[in-house]
């Protein structure tokens, strides 16, 4: 059994780990007995404008819902991440930046020059009638300049909502519109893997649906020609060429938003989740050192996108926040072979490489050789994030790319918790294939059974969060009350992460995946209700339900049934148009995986769609549907298996 494998702590890293099992347990206890004292200490790790005296003051109760930390803190987290930064160490490398194509030479930023860029880059948005609290869109590709703006509008204090360059022009005008962002940043276009991605046409698509839009300010990527249109779009060099390289930070209370990323739910539109300034920053940087303990020289890549909130915490604000050089890509892990994701490694000598599941599964399956192929001595922790890691591609990712010798730092949390939440900590954690361990500090969570009893001991049951953590998110942006439907009646007085999990007698944690109607394909979020509205969207579709089905490289893949107005044919024509259409309406990364045409979908009598049905049938699981004999029609669900559709393998 998994449980029984156990990989301790290598002595190299019992030697030079801040943290040691013992150490470990002390923290963790001092977190949760006495958090005020713990947390203010913990804050000292930060530059203060105005040091608070406060830490935690929340309730999850519905009379007096609130969440504050460090509220009477003064801070800019820019200065943070750069100037303090900048005057210890100024020469320091801050961002190294590899480039798509490996013939081309990566850019290094140092401290100093990161801070003059990110000073020119806010003067050009303070230029652009840009103030203190307003929402400025990010939309471009991984180069330097998605670094420099995010950190722009944190050093002036604007609200940060960077929107992933795989979503489309639709998805980027509902997030656009949703926050009334007035200004949009992005690329001629963007690279990945050799492709060009057309990022100024997407977001001029948009701007017809965004009548919020009133600025564009495109960066110069790749050169191509792209249309500017007169008194709405400028060039950022442009621009750049009038600003000051000199832009003192805004004094911000910790409470002030930092950002707004929009994720997935299981109903309605993305929500944009809102997180704070200070308390952000504090478990960015926390669980940064926490997790990887990052030492001064080393390179620390988080092989992620910053459209994600991994991005965000893990290449920029966590390592820059702790001084660390951080590496951005902005290709793809295996482009233009196999080994690429592994040369990176060798050619800026990288300590940490922190990815997910669905990159080692896919790298596996093109076999040891490619990896063999390179040095990866410079490897000393190995991190994984996004989804659960199964224990072959644990195993595979510690014995074959890490040679045996660095820690797997499996790390679970969520867009909501803006950090690493159970993990382990390389010198204290034994660890074993397929857990994400144990708790952060201050991070309490607990098992309930449906009935919302808390389940004791080793159980398997919905993973809560019993108390509030720093890097919390404060509120759906627009929806207060959504916030609190959507996270805390679950469970009333707790935070629901929507997650099923499993204790083990050891205390060790277990993620068993998403408990509502969310699938998380390669990492990524996705609400099944988004893509079934996509899929209503087009002429020619009646009703549609989609769940997720087992994926041997996604994780999971996307399933939808499709039933067609009266009068339509179903065809391999119309099959295709559909998988394309909600590729346009979402993104590439919304693109069902299998479609079945269904005359009928099976329901209750009051009309509800049994997904439970539909989920079996979609995994193969077609001899144990369980009881039907309350669907309104129960023959069609012999339809629905008689033609289910398979993946090929
Ligand atoms: O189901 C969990 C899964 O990803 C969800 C959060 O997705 P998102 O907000 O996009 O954030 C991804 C990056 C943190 C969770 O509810 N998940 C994330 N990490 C893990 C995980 N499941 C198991 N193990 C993990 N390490």
């Amino acid at each position: 059994m998994a449980e029984a494998e156990l990989y301790p702590v290598p002595d190299e890293w019992r030697q030079r780990a801040r943290i040691d099992a013992e150490g470990y347990d002390k923290l963790y206890g001092r977190s949760l007995a006495d958090p005020g004292a713990f947390w203010l200490d913990q804050a000292k790790r930060l530059d203060w404008i105005k040091r608070p005296e406060i830490a935690g003051d929340w309730s999850f109760d519905e009379a007096d819902f609130h969440i504050s930390w460090f509220a009477d803190g003064k801070l800019n987290v820019a200065a943070n991440c750069i100037d303090r930064h900048a005057k210890a160490h100024g020469d320091r490398v801050a961002i190294i930046w590899e480039p798509d194509d490996p013939a081309e030479e990566p850019r290094r930023f140092t401290y100093r020059q990161l801070l003059a860029e990110v000073c020119r880059f806010a003067n050009v948005l303070k230029a652009n009638g840009v103030a203190k609290g307003d929402r400025v869109t990010i939309y471009l590709p991984m180069i330097p300049e998605a670094a420099v703006a995010v950190l722009a509008c944190a050093r002036i204090g604007a609200i940060h909502s960077v929107v992933f360059g795989g979503f489309s022009p639709d998805a980027l005008a509902g997030r656009i519109q949703d926050c009334d962002s007035k200004l949009v940043i992005t690329a001629d276009e963007g690279r990945r893997g050799g492709k060009r991605i057309a990022l100024k046409a997407c977001v001029d698509e948009a701007a017809d649906r965004a009548p919020s839009l009133e600025r564009v300010i495109v960066v110069r990527a790749t050169g191509a020609e792209v249309a500017m249109r007169d008194g709405r779009d400028i060039w950022y060099h442009d621009a750049a060429a009038e600003a000051s390289g000199d832009c003192p930070p805004e004094p911000m209370n910790a409470e002030d938003p930092l950002f707004i990323l929009y994720t997935s739910g299981s109903t309605g539109k993305p929500k944009g989740v809102l997180h704070s300034s200070g308390g952000y920053l504090l478990w960015a940087a926390c669980t940064h050192e926490w997790c990887f303990d990052y030492r001064v020289g080393e390179v620390f890549w988080c092989a992620a996108d910053i459209g994600w909130v991994t991005g965000h915490s893990y290449i920029l604000y966590g390592p820059l926040a702790n001084g660390a050089t951080t590496l951005m890509y902005e290709g793809l892990p295996n482009w233009p072979d196999a080994s690429r994701i592994w040369q990176v490694v060798d050619r800026h000598q990288v300590s940490t490489l922190f990815t997910a599941p669905t990159v080692l599964r896919a790298l596996m399956k093109d076999g040891d050789a490619p990896v063999h192929a390179t040095d990866r001595s410079s490897l000393r922790l190995l991190g994984s994030v996004g989804e659960p890691i199964n224990p072959e591609a644990w195993r595979w990712y510690h014995r074959v790319a890490g040679e045996g010798r660095c820690p797997i730092i499996d790390t679970w949390w969520q867009t909501e918790t803006g950090g690493a939440m159970i993990a382990p900590m390389p010198g204290a954690t034994d660890l074993k294939p397929g857990s994400a361990t144990r708790p952060m500090p201050g991070v309490d969570p607990q098992l309930l059974d449906a009935e919302g009893q808390v389940l004791h001991g080793a159980a398997e049951g919905n993973l809560a969060i019993a108390r509030s953590w720093p890097g919390q998110m404060r509120t759906v942006w627009g929806d207060h009350d959504r916030f609190f439907q959507t996270y805390f009646t679950t469970y009333p007085g707790k935070y629901f992460t929507g997650d099923g999990a499993r204790r083990d007698d050891d205390g060790y944690w277990w993620i068993t995946g998403r408990v509502d109607d969310v699938i998380n394909v390669s990492g990524h979020r996705m609400g099944t209700a988004e893509v079934e509205s996509a899929l209503v969207a087009h002429p020619k579709v009646a009703e549609a339900a989609v769940v997720g089905m087992p994926h041997d490289v996604k994780g999971q893949g996307i399933y939808a049934y499709v039933t067609l107005n009266g009068g339509e044919e179903a065809s391999d024509a119309l099959h295709d148009e559909l998988v394309q259409w909600v590729r346009r309406e979402i993104g590439p990364i919304a693109k069902p995986d299998a479609l079945q045409f269904a005359p009928g979908l099976p329901k209750t009598r009051s009309g509800k769609i049994m997904r439970r049905i539909l989920r079996k049938i979609a995994e193969g699981d077609t001899g144990a549907l369980g009881d039907t004999s309350t669907l309104a029609e129960p023959a069609v669900v012999d339809d629905l298996v008689a033609n289910r559709v398979t993946l090929p393998t």
